[in-house]
């Protein structure tokens, strides 16, 4: 995925995207699974309403849909959505969750697609939807080493029959691939990222410089924002406020960046694009 045009490494525009999300009434720290969690920490769940309010409502001002799975109680981490499936070309490849405080969210997430009429797979096995799966292009780029299993790659890669690169992530703190890299164009003539080089193994870093050698490196500062739990629309990037060399280079990039402040979520070890479904029809 070399450059092919001058264009190239530009922001190529925005499409108009459909998202799950699930709002945050139960919003609680009450066990720890990543490195971002203490459970003695105060948390407030109406703050966290607010400000998963703000990001719903700019999606809705970009113009894009976004459709809610109703919060169940003793389930606070459903907001983080994007963990609920993967979903491409309208078909739903179910979560299967490490940890037994969020297995019940898989199933929770697949009904509400079954109920839509969506034909949906029941993982066999372990993965965490769309916290370690991104659709880039025509590929999906597949984190392992915290959550999910590197045999959910070769089962999604055979449902989907789209390739999947696996990508091996090695610091704690970025357990989901989606705390490590954005995507920030998946244009499939003109696929763009952004990740963090240390949450990556060698290996896998490599893989990464190979596809995409132009991609935005996110600085030390970024990734501690959580910078790179972004969601692109191809041109609007919403974005934490404290990633703002990642912000910098996307506007030279001719992006949008959209700050919103998503810090209460973070206490969960979330931010924008953990609260985010994509719906790929
Ligand atoms: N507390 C959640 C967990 O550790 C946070 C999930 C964040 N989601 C994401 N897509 N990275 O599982």
């Amino acid at each position: 995925m070399t450059a092919t045009s001058p264009d190239a490494n530009r922001a190529p525009g925005r499409t108009a995207r459909h998202y799950l999300m699930c709002e945050p009434v139960h919003y609680t720290v009450s066990y720890e699974i990543n490195p971002w969690m203490d459970k003695t920490r105060f948390t407030d769940a109406e703050l966290a309403v607010r400000q998963w309010r703000t990001l719903r409502d700019t999606y809705l001002d970009l113009g894009h849909r976004v459709e809610t799975i109703d919060p169940i109680p003793g389930l606070p981490d459903m907001v983080y959505a994007a963990n609920g499936a993967t979903v491409v070309d309208g078909t739903v490849y179910s979560a299967s969750f490490r940890h037994p405080e969020r297995q019940p969210e898989g199933p929770a997430y697949q009904k509400w697609f079954a109920d839509r009429g969506y034909v949906t797979h029941t993982a066999a096995q372990i993965n965490e939807g769309e916290g370690d799966l991104l659709v880039v292009g025509s590929v999906i780029l597949a984190g392992t080493g915290f959550r999910t299993d590197r045999a959910a790659h070769a089962e999604a890669q055979e449902l989907f029959g789209r390739p999947v690169v696996s990508l091996e992530l090695v610091s704690p703190h970025y357990y989901h691939l989606d705390t490590a890299l954005a995507v920030l164009s998946s244009d499939a003539a003109n696929p763009q990222v952004a990740y963090f080089p240390p949450a990556f193994s060698e290996a896998s870093r490599a893989v990464l410089e190979e596809m995409f050698p132009d991609a935005v490196l996110a600085t030390e500062r970024d990734a501690v924002a959580l910078g790179l739990n972004a969601v692109s629309d191809g041109e609007n990037v919403v974005v934490a406020p404290g990633a703002v060399d990642l912000t910098a280079a996307l506007r030279e990039r001719g992006y949008t960046p959209i700050p919103v402040d998503t810090s209460e979520l973070l206490k969960g070890g979330g931010g924008a694009k953990c609260c985010t479904l994509e719906i790929r029809a």
